[in-house]
């Protein structure tokens, strides 16, 4: 079995396809390959050795009411499909908007975020939308689209964590 990006990532299809090959004896292995995160880091120049990464479902982090830290980069996926249970093709402007809200209330209405599309062809670039919380409802969204939200803060160490390490002996 083919399919795009990372069958590890994001991709019940392909494990539920292991899973059910497996239950019926067959050998079955999954291969890593490309995700679109990894053009992401590539596209928009993310490294998330700097500041690490948070990760959700937009769904999921809408139900959960996730609390992100504001000082770590953010990916949100599967934005064009908010509370759907089922693909209709159809770009789903009301879950962008509470998706909106809610990233408003964490980040302001003002702060940047990235609608970003890795280019699905071999050739030709990313769709890299710069936008903002508040106008990420009107924003051209499709079907394989991410959203990144970039840090709003700086990180701030923990002085006495950071002079016990300091002092470690070996
Ligand atoms: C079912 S998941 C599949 C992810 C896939 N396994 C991967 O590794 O990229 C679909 C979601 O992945 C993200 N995605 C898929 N293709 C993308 C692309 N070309 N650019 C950016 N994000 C993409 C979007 O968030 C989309 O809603």
């Amino acid at each position: 079995m083919v399919t795009y990006g990372n069958p590890a990532v994001f991709d019940d299809s392909s494990l539920e396809a292991i899973r059910r090959a497996r239950a019926e004896g067959f050998r079955a292995r999954l291969l890593p390959a490309v995700s679109s995160l990894d053009c992401l880091f590539a596209d928009l120049g993310l490294d998330p050795g700097k500041n690490g990464l948070q990760l959700h479902d937009a769904t999921d982090f809408l139900i959960f009411r996730r609390t992100p830290d504001l000082s770590v980069p953010l990916v949100l996926w599967q934005i064009s499909v908010i509370g759907q249970t089922r693909t209709t093709g159809i770009v789903n402007r009301g879950g962008l908007r509470l998706l909106a809200e809610r990233l408003g209330e964490l980040y302001g209405g003002g702060h940047g975020v990235v609608v970003y599309e890795a280019s699905p062809f071999p050739v030709g670039p990313p769709m890299i939308e710069r936008s903002s919380v508040n106008n990420l409802a009107s924003a051209e969204v499709t079907g394989l689209s991410s959203l990144y939200v970039p840090a709003a803060s700086n990180s701030t160490p923990d002085p006495a964590v950071r002079d016990r390490l300091s002092n470690l002996t070996a």
